[in-house]
């Protein structure tokens, strides 16, 4: 088994989304265009409420999956499949978009710590133009696996014979909150195929000889297991890898696709009132 070294550490972007959210930006800058299968990943963390309040009104997507871990804070989504998603701390909503879907993210609170990750993962060309799909599951479906001072809450994937109850079947993530104590040690064996990385939002972490403080985020180098430490006021991190898909990719805004005909196809079939399919809801809960 070889353990994995740190690729690149990439320091965060801030970035306003949405209606005016100021948002930490790694994957999906100039530094990191992407992280196949992985497209952006946004960390919002904020106690003032002009950086969040007016939320994500109405948006498209299509061609991947936004996975968005709410860690503080309260927000209500609303999507074109019908659905209506109320998003509280330690929550986790997965949303397939795939051939389109229009949605907002919009604060429930007018103050207090609003503080989580959006992720977004794209989707193999075969998958890109399936059915839209939404998984939901607040703090109390997530397991958590309590060992000496670290807690690993599962969101995706399998840690230590409990698995996550995210089903990410088109990339098999896996998606890690890890809490560790003081100079505390962690290891897990990804496998050699997945691409991955690191994410601290609370301390900093020790990763081969490297320095990852919070906001910054650590790209994992070949080999299986990932091996890191805790600082000295501990830590707590997300550990996020997946499936490369090898595939090309061509993005606009929130349209995801292969070739830029499709591109194209997504921006006409939005102005014209077509990227969403069909009106049935559809949930997978
Ligand atoms: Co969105």
């Amino acid at each position: 088994m070889t353990t994995r070294n740190i690729e690149q550490i990439v320091r965060a972007s801030t970035v306003s989304e949405g209606a005016g959210v100021t948002v930490h930006r790694t994957i999906g800058t100039p530094a990191l265009r992407r992280l196949d299968p992985f497209l952006m990943l946004d960390q919002f963390r904020s106690d003032n409420p002009d950086e969040y309040i007016a939320g994500f009104p109405d948006h498209p997507h299509r061609g991947f999956v936004t996975l968005t871990y709410m860690l503080d804070g309260h927000m209500l989504h609303q999507d074109s499949m019908g659905n209506r998603g109320d998003l509280r701390a330690g929550g986790i909503q997965w949303m397939k978009a795939a051939s389109g879907v229009i949605h907002s993210e919009m604060p429930q609170q007018t103050n207090g710590l609003m503080r989580g990750f959006q992720l977004w993962i794209n989707l193999p060309a075969a998958e890109k133009m399936s059915r839209p799909e939404y998984q939901e599951f607040s703090v109390t479906r997530i397991p958590e696996v309590v060992s000496g001072g670290t807690h690993v809450r599962i969101i995706c994937g399998e840690y230590a014979g409990q698995h996550g109850p995210v089903d990410d079947r088109h990339t098999h993530v896996t998606y890690l909150d890890v809490e560790l104590g003081p100079g505390a040690e962690f290891s897990h064996d990804l496998g050699s195929t997945m691409h991955g990385f690191l994410c601290p939002f609370e301390g900093e972490i020790l990763v081969d000889r490297k320095r990852v403080s919070t906001h910054d985020l650590a790209v994992l180098g070949p080999g299986d297991r990932v091996t890191l430490t805790s600082g000295n006021t501990g830590a707590r991190l997300i550990l996020v890898a997946g499936r490369p898909l090898n595939e090309p990719a061509v993005q606009y805004g929130p349209f995801v696709m292969n070739t830029d005909e499709e591109i194209r196809q997504a921006i006409d079939d939005y102005r014209n009132g077509r990227l969403v399919r069909g009106t049935q809801p559809h949930r997978a809960t």
